[in-house]
């Protein structure tokens, strides 16, 4: 029987359009990979949805003036319909406020109180006298305990990562209730989250493969300690709790919307006829889960969602949980309120899908944050998607229509050059597929690229244009073998390129659809022999420069989306933030120093950190850096260093650390450290 893989995409909030920001690190590694899994024939449910309640969702549609049931249905299609238009397609896409979900959630919430996961404090809540309501997570926004970010929200610091409870805010105040805010007492329902730490902390010990980045993001909180987690909320937009003296709470978003996957994979077994479908999937031990996210998420999934499952016990727990990092944008954080965005809708007026699909797979933020720039985006397209794959398919196609009636050709007897690439041609799909098992869609793109240069180099060596005066035997093999590799690559190149490969497989005159193809069958196929190909179109259009100005010009500006709610009159035009300037006095304020480094360890637990003893002068400190990518502890001790004497302290992972030190990065985000040329006085200024 196929192996059965359940995929999720973490579910976006209903409260705006999607932006390349939402498909870079979800939605489109998910698509690549399940597109993949296809190919090879595993028998595998892609589901998503969209996450209908929360603060994010009640807040926008209080700015708009509608009900948030109002509010996520607008934004249901547009979401789900930009998602199609970029090929991002589900079995099932849902929405958390439909009556499956609401269901699916209380059920789960029965069983986990049967079990004694629950109890009932009574706590301090943020409280608005003035309009008599509780102002639960991000209706209160304040300065964050734990690292001073003063926009830490009352559910989660996005700077630092920590979950907070809005009580545990400095300065708290709310854009909802601009009257003096109060802090009274009210009963919530806690998950009893710190007495699952050492199974928790047992699970994810195992996930050895896992990605460096969710495995720090956990040891982080394991070195912190799990602690209780309030669950309810005083709102009237949600899933209500099924317990009849919690009248008037929902479930915390983050408690119910993770079970979305559950609800929209149940719906998709109805839509089958089979409505007990979801339990060869969820219910079974075999069933591999993988859950597709952004970095924001990790903490939900990799620590609450599996301690939820654990709790309940019949349901299967993560396998795996390939996180991504952030996409900025022309070097600034991606700003949905200052239109610092490129939105799907917008993109597809004036490109095709394909072309932002491929320039994100290659850019993809898998290890670190990553840039996306429209010239590169055009460099993409136009050396990589039309230089090389484009140019190959075309001259190969045309050389065919022109000199061989159409009709591939015999091969005759294959010369050790043929061979060579017919066999690096059969390679290809392992390792292409080496890379997308693994979740490395970068991998994958440079894998692509190697193959078509390899192709066109052929192409070039074999010279047909002369073998079919001197040659006619000799140019006919050449073009089979070529048209080989065009099948080849149409299939490889289907999870990133799905639109273009069908194209081409339609114009190399294959029979079928390239995505009904099996990636472990695809091999040279030698019955392509005097099949006529079909008609050779341009596959991919170069982007000239002024098409790419515009879009340039563009970010930032406010226009007239205004039915959106996320633009609009508040968007004000940015210049890049990194150009902004500072007066030398704000520049004296920052002390940097020459220090040595005295001896450095790893941070347990983390692959990034190490804990490095510094002498500045007379003092002796203690700093934790990033740099274990560039610098083993023995590499560093002995040399100099430029400090950042005057950082506030802070706790890193539980290790304390007073000042940073300065580094640059190299092509691979691998730290190079600043230091003197020579050897100068430890404690000397940096001026
Ligand atoms: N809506 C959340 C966000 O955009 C993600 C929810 S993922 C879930 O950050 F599926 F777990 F709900
Ligand atoms: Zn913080």
């Amino acid at each position: 029987m196929a192996e059965k893989i359940l995929v999720t995409d973490a579910l976006p909030y209903a409260n705006g359009k999607l932006h390349i920001g939402h498909i870079a690190g979800v939605h489109l590694p998910g698509n690549i990979y399940v597109r993949y899994q296809r190919l090879k024939g595993r028998d595998v449910v892609h589901v998503s949805g969209s996450d209908d309640h929360g603060v994010a969702i009640t807040l926008a549609a209080e700015k708009q003036g509608i009900t948030p049931k109002e509010l996520v249905d607008k934004y249901y299609p547009v979401i789900q319909g930009a998602l199609e238009d970029f090929g991002i397609v589900y079995d099932n896409f849902s929405q958390t406020s439909r009556p499956i979900h609401h269901e699916t959630a209380r059920d789960y919430f029965r069983r986990l109180d049967e079990k004694g996961c629950f109890d009932v404090r009574e706590v301090d809540q943020i409280y608005c006298p003035a309009n008599n309501r509780f102002l639960p997570d991000r209706y209160v926004e304040g300065t964050c305990p734990h690292c001073g970010s003063d926009r830490a929200r009352g559910d989660q610091c996005e700077a630092c990562g920590t979950i907070l409870d809005a009580t545990q805010l400095i300065n708290p105040r709310s854009d909802v209730c601009k009257g003096s805010l109060e802090v009274r007492p009210a009963n919530h329902w806690y998950f009893k989250l710190a007495r699952m730490s050492a199974r928790l902390q047992a699970w994810i010990d195992t996930k050895t493969h896992w990605k460096v980045n969710v495995r720090n993001y956990c040891q982080g909180w394991f070195n912190e300690g799990l602690s209780d987690r309030p669950i309810s909320r005083d709102l009237d937009w949600g899933v209500e709790l099924p317990i009849e003296e919690a009248v008037g709470k929902v479930m915390y978003v983050w408690f119910e919307n993770t079970l979305g996957y559950v609800s929209s994979t149940r719906e998709w077994a109805v839509a089958q006829g089979d409505p007990d479908r979801w339990k060869d999937y969820w219910l079974n031990p075999d069933c591999k889960l993988v859950n597709f996210l952004g970095k924001d998420n990790i903490v939900f999934h990799a620590i609450l969602w599996p301690a939820m499952i654990m709790e309940h016990g019949d349901f299967v727990l993560p396998s795996e949980i390939p996180a991504n990092e952030f996409l900025n944008i022309e070097g600034q954080k991606l700003s949905t309120s200052r239109n610092w965005a490129v939105w799907l809708d917008e993109y597809l007026v004036d490109f095709p899908p394909d072309p932002m699909r491929y320039c994100l797979a290659s850019i993809s933020p898998e290890t670190k944050d990553s840039d996306f720039t429209w010239k590169d985006f055009q460099a993409r397209n136009n050396n990589e998607l039309a230089d090389i794959f484009g140019n190959f398919v075309n001259r190969t196609l045309t050389f065919i229509n022109r000199y061989f009636d159409g009709v591939i050709p015999e091969p005759g007897t294959f010369s050790p050059e043929d061979r060579e690439m017919l066999s690096s041609v059969a390679g290809a799909p392992e390792r292409v597929g080496a890379c997308f098992e693994s979740f490395q869609v970068r991998g994958a793109v440079r894998e692509l690229i190697a193959l078509g240069n390899q192709c066109n180099r052929y192409f070039n060596d074999q010279a047909p244009w002369n073998t079919r005066k001197t040659d006619r035997a000799r140019c006919a093999a050449t073009l089979h073998v070529c048209v080989q590799a065009v099948r080849v690559l149409a299939v490889v190149m289907s999870p990133i390129l799905p639109f273009s490969a069908e194209r081409l497989w339609k114009m190399a005159g294959l029979e079928g659809r390239v995505d009904e193809q099996l990636w472990d069958e695809i091999e040279i196929d030698a019955s392509l022999s005097g099949r006529p190909i079909g008609e050779i179109e341009i596959l991919f259009h170069k982007i000239e420069d002024n098409t790419i100005d515009a879009q340039i010009a563009r970010l930032g500006r406010s226009d007239d989306r205004k039915d959106d709610g996320t633009a609009s009159e508040e968007a004000k035009p940015a210049g890049p933030e990194r150009n902004e300037l500072v007066s030398i006095d704000a520049f004296r304020e920052i002390d940097l120093r020459i220090a040595d480094i005295v001896a450095a360890e790893p941070v347990p637990g983390t692959d990034r950190l190490l804990r490095l003893q510094l002498r500045i002068g007379a003092e002796e400190r203690q700093i934790v850096s990033g740099i274990a990518p560039g610098y083993t502890p023995e590499k560093l001790v002995g040399r100099q260093i430029v400090v950042v004497a005057n950082l506030e302290p802070a706790t890193i992972r539980g290790v304390d650390s007073r000042g940073m030190l300065l580094a640059a990065e190299d092509d691979d985000g691998a730290p190079i450290l600043l230091g003197p040329d020579v050897r100068v006085q430890s404690g000397s200024s940096v001026t």
